[in-house]
């Protein structure tokens, strides 16, 4: 054997161990990063501040009845602030607006017993910020809505022309 091959042989796991650490090293930054990616990604779960601001202009039709901070008028208006009807599946949310809604209704363990008139002459864009925007405020924190997500609803409930009462709601195809 050499003298060549033979020192090349006794380096050898000082070149692999250097090649690990430089490894080693390109890996590190990796989960070093990660604490900072995972409030970037917590961001991008909350909705486009764009469509929050034009959800709480849109708002201002909802604010009427369900009020500033959604909170509601005790036996008359229910809240939207808590509500499962809120923060539940969007498509009910989305269904609720688009025709309306009558007769008995509990919410936050209060019923209420009235009528809201539907918003389905609305774009679908407006009524999807303005729903992502109710669905993300008032200490609400539930999915974004878009404005395909309203079109599919509209689509699929086109048929209906009154309001929902709470049992057809939950008997009722949404898409
Ligand atoms: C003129 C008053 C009025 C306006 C304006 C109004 N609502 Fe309502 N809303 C009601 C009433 C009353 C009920 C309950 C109906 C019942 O008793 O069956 C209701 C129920 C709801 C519910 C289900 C119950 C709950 O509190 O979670 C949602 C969700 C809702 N409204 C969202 C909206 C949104 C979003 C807007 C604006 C686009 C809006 N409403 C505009 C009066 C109104």
């Amino acid at each position: 054997m050499s003298t060549r091959i033979r020192l090349a042989l006794a380096l050898a796991p000082f070149v692999l161990f250097a090649a690990g650490c430089g490894s080693g090293e390109k890996a590190q930054p990796q989960p070093a990063a990660d604490p900072a990616a995972a409030p970037a990604a917590a961001v991008s779960d909350a909705p486009d501040p764009a469509v929050m601001a034009a959800g709480q202009e849109g708002y201002a039709i909802c604010q009427t009845c369900h009020q500033a901070e959604g909170q509601g008028v005790p036996g008359t208006y229910p809240p939207l602030a808590g509500s499962e009807y809120a923060t539940g599946p969007a498509d009910r949310m989305i269904a609720i607006v688009l025709h309306g809604m009558t007769g008995p209704i509990t919410v936050n363990g209060q019923t209420y017993n009235n009528v809201m008139a539907p918003w389905g002459a609305l774009a679908d864009d407006q009524l999807a910020a303005t729903i992502t925007y109710v669905r993300n405020s008032f200490g609400n924190k539930a999915s974004a809505v878009t404005a395909a997500d309203v079109a599919a609803v509209r689509q699929a409930t086109a048929s209906r022309t009154t309001a929902w009462t709470v049992a057809e709601l939950e008997a009722a195809t949404l898409r």
